[in-house]
């Protein structure tokens, strides 16, 4: 949390009020990857915690983890692997239902993708109510997978200070501007 590269990052994370509806105040995190530097600290932040702690697969979450998790994978020397909204992976998949503020969503793994020992990492861009982490981690876990930790660029007062996620360490770079 003391690290230098952080006031940076938390800097150039845009706030949008009442998006994408009235009372939402987005996180636009595309000028913070369309800065070289910043998107590069946010990276090696990542890739400096978890070098380390034998991951062998980073599992991003559709579609904003998509951003950070390839380019942790290739830092870490693990695979990368997509879990998607429904209906986007053409293989046999395994589903896990969540819910949202206003209704469900679901996330969906390719079978075979994720072996029984793997060590995942799981990145998103947010975690709000942690919904969405948390049918990560059941879509890894019932393939045999242990999950490391789920980490995220921001965190939401619903979840500062909360170090676990279904009993997961829980890792954030920030809070939300
Ligand atoms: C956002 C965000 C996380 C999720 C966090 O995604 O990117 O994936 O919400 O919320 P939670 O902790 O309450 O589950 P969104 O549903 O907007 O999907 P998108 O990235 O595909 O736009």
């Amino acid at each position: 949390r003391g690290d230098p590269r952080l006031k940076g990052i938390s800097e150039a994370i845009r706030v949008v009020p009442n998006f994408p509806k009235p009372g939402i105040m987005f996180q636009d995190i595309t000028a913070l990857v369309s800065n070289h530097k910043v998107f590069k600290d946010t990276v090696d932040l990542f890739v400096d915690r978890y070098r380390d702690m034998g991951i062998s697969v980073v599992a991003g979450v559709e579609a904003r983890g998509f951003i950070f998790a390839p380019s942790i994978a290739l830092g870490i020397g693990a695979k990368f692997i997509p879990l998607r909204k429904p209906g986007k992976l053409p293989g046999e998949v395994i589903s896990e239902a969540y819910e949202l503020e206003y209704g469900n969503d679901c996330l969906e793994m390719h079978v075979g993708a994720v072996e029984q020992g793997d060590r995942a990492l799981v990145i998103d861009d947010l975690v709000a109510t942690g919904g969405t982490l948390s049918a990560a981690i059941s879509l890894l876990e019932r393939v045999g997978a242990e999950v490391i930790e789920c980490a995220c660029v921001i965190g939401l007062p619903e979840v500062e200070g909360r170090r676990r996620l279904d009993g997961k360490p829980l890792y954030i770079l920030v809070g939300p501007r």
